[in-house]
C-alpha cells in the first residue's frame, strides 16, 4: 500500500473515493479482500443504514421473533404486546451473552443463560437475580435494557431497521427506485413469507454477490446447464436489447429485462380479469402479469421492468417479486445467503405449491442458478486476496458513457438499453460515497443525485 494512502490508521476519503473509477468503471479489488474496509463497511453502511428484518407476516402474534443481522451484530426481531415490532441488540447489558439461541419462536421474555437477566419483550430488564441480597438493590433497572435500533420502520409490510438515529426515513431513504423495488413484491396485493428461510455460506465477498443480481451478462454463459436441463429457458425471458435500469440515491437500483412500451400500452387497456386470462396462456405457470394496481407501487416506466431490484445494501428481489434474498457480510471473503419466498396472501394452493417448488429449484442452495454463480464468485473473491491478483482492477466498464437516462413526464427516469453494467458502477460509486462520508450529514451532503443525463 503506498505511503501517506492511510490518514491515521484509517482510510482517508480521498482513498476510498479513489477505490473504483467511475469513468472507466475499474474496481481496486482491494474493495473485496481488505479487512480494514470490511470493519469500516460494517460501520459506515450497514450499522448506518436501513437493513431488512422481516415481513410482518413472520411475527403474527406477541412474542414470536426471529434473529436478524445488521452486519454482524445479531439483532432480535419481536412482537411485543402492544403490537410493536421490536429491533434489539441480541447481547446482555450485563456481561455480552447472548439472549435468543434459537433463529425463531415465541417467548414471554428473553432469560441470559449466563447469570439469569430477564428482559422483556420491548427490551426492558425486568428481572435480575440477586438484586436486594447481592447488589444491595444498587443496581438501575432502566438503564439496562437491550440496546434498541435507532429506527424501525416498514413499508408494505417489509420491516427495516437502523442503528444510525440521524437516517432519514425508510420512505426518504428508499426513495422512488426503492420503493418501486419493494412494490414489485407487493404488486399483486398483500403477501406472506413462507415458513423456512434458506440459509447457506459462499467464500464470497458480498458485494460480488450484490453485484451479480444486476449482471445479465453472465446469465448465458453461466446458467447454460439450467438452460440445457430443461429447467427454463433463457431465451425467453433475458430479452438481451431490452434492457431497463433504474438508478435510485444510496445505491438503490433495478436491473434487467423490460416489458416493451407498446406491449405495457396493451396491457394498460385490459382489465385485471382479462391479465389473469392473458396470463394462463403464456408459457411457464407461475407467470404473471401485473394488475392496474401496480402502476401506483412501481410507476407507470418502473412498472414495466422485470428485473432485478437491489434495495442497498444487500436485499435483493428476484423471479418478479416470488423470492428475495439477504447477502449478509461474514468477513471480506464469506456471505451468508438467506433465501426468502414470498407469496401473495390469497394465492390458490396450487399457485403456492408451484411457486414454492419453482423458487427452491432456481435460487438457494438447491437452485441451478446459484450452484453455477457461487463458484464464479468463490474464485473471484479467491483472486482479489493475491498479492499480484489482487492487484489488477475489476472491469466493470460495458457501455460507459453509451447510454442517457430518459426521464418521463412523471418524472420517472430510467435507462432502456442493452445488456450493461450500468447497475454495478452505481453500486460500487455508492460504495465509496458511503464509505467516504463520516456521517449521515457528509452523505446526505456529498452523494450522488440519481443521474439525469448522459450515464
Ligand atoms: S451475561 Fe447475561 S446475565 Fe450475566
Ligand atoms: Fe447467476
Amino acid at each position: 500500500m503506498p505511503d501517506g494512502e492511510r490518514a491515521n490508521g484509517s482510510w482517508s476519503r480521498a482513498s476510498l473515493m479513489s477505490l473504483f473509477d467511475r469513468e472507466r468503471g475499474v474496481l481496486d479489488r482491494r474493495v473485496l479482500s481488505d479487512e480494514s474496509l470490511y470493519r469500516l463497511e460494517l460501520e459506515r453502511i450497514f450499522a448506518r443504514g436501513w437493513n431488512f428484518m422481516c415481513h410482518e407476516s413472520q411475527l403474527p402474534n406477541t412474542g414470536d421473533y426471529l434473529v436478524n443481522y445488521i452486519g454482524e451484530d445479531q439483532v432480535i426481531v419481536v412482537r411485543d404486546e402492544s403490537g410493536r415490532i421490536n429491533v434489539l441488540l441480541n447481547t446482555c447489558r450485563h456481561r455480552g451473552n447472548a439472549l435468543c439461541r434459537a433463529e425463531q419462536g415465541r417467548a414471554k421474555s428473553f432469560v441470559c443463560t449466563y447469570h439469569g437477566w430477564n428482559y422483556g419483550l420491548d427490551g426492558r430488564l425486568i428481572g435480575v437475580p440477586g438484586l436486594k441480597t447481592y447488589y444491595r438493590d444498587d443496581l438501575d433497572l432502566e438503564r439496562h435494557g437491550l440496546v434498541k435500533a435507532a429506527q424501525v420502520d416498514s413499508h408494505l409490510g417489509f420491516v427495516f431497521a437502523t442503528m444510525a438515529a440521524d437516517a432519514p426515513p425508510l420512505s426518504d431513504y428508499l426513495g422512488d427506485v426503492g420503493l418501486a423495488g419493494l412494490g414489485m413484491v407487493g404488486a399483486f396485493g398483500e403477501v406472506e413469507v413462507i415458513d423456512g428461510i434458506q440459509k447457506n455460506v459462499i467464500d464470497c465477498n458480498w458485494k460480488i454477490a450484490v453485484d451479480n443480481l444486476f449482471d445479465w451478462y453472465h446469465v448465458t454463459y453461466s446458467h447454460a446447464s439450467a438452460n440445457s436441463s430443461g429447467f427454463t429457458e433463457i431465451a425467453r425471458f433475458l430479452q438481451p436489447n431490452q434492457q431497463m435500469v433504474m438508478l435510485g440515491e444510496y445505491g438503490h437500483a433495478i436491473s434487467g429485462p423490460a416489458m416493451p412500451k407498446a406491449r405495457q400500452d396493451q396491457i394498460d387497456g385490459l382489465s385485471d380479469e382479462q391479465r389473469v386470462e392473458m396470463a394462463k396462456t403464456l408459457p411457464g405457470n407461475i407467470v404473471r402479469i401485473r394488475p392496474k394496481a401496480a402502476a401506483g407501487l412501481m410507476g407507470a416506466e418502473g412498472v414495466r421492468s422485470l428485473g432485478h431490484p437491489n434495495i442497498f445494501p444487500n436485499l435483493w428481489i428476484t423471479l418478479g417479486g416470488l423470492q428475495m434474498c439477504l447477502r449478509l457480510p461474514r468477513g471480506p471473503s464469506s456471505t451468508e445467503l438467506w433465501w426468502y419466498t414470498v407469496v401473495p396472501k390469497n394465492a390458490s394452493p396450487e399457485f403456492r405449491r408451484q411457486a414454492i417448488r419453482f423458487c427452491n429449484h432456481a435460487f438457494g442452495p438447491a437452485g441451478l442458478f446459484e450452484q453455477d454463480d457461487g463458484e464464479n464468485w468463490s474464485q473471484s473473491t479467491r483472486a482479489a486476496r493475491g498479492v499480484s491478483s489482487g492487484a489488477i482492477g475489476h472491469h466493470l466498464g460495458m457501455g460507459v458513457g453509451r447510454d442517457r437516462v430518459t426521464v418521463s413526464a412523471t418524472g420517472e427516469r430510467f435507462i432502456e438499453t442493452c445488456i450493461n453494467e450500468h447497475a454495478q458502477r452505481w453500486l460500487y460509486r455508492s460504495w465509496t460515497e458511503w464509505m467516504a462520508a463520516r456521517d449521515w450529514a457528509e452523505l446526505r451532503a456529498n452523494h450522488s443525485p440519481a443521474p439525469t443525463a448522459a450515464v
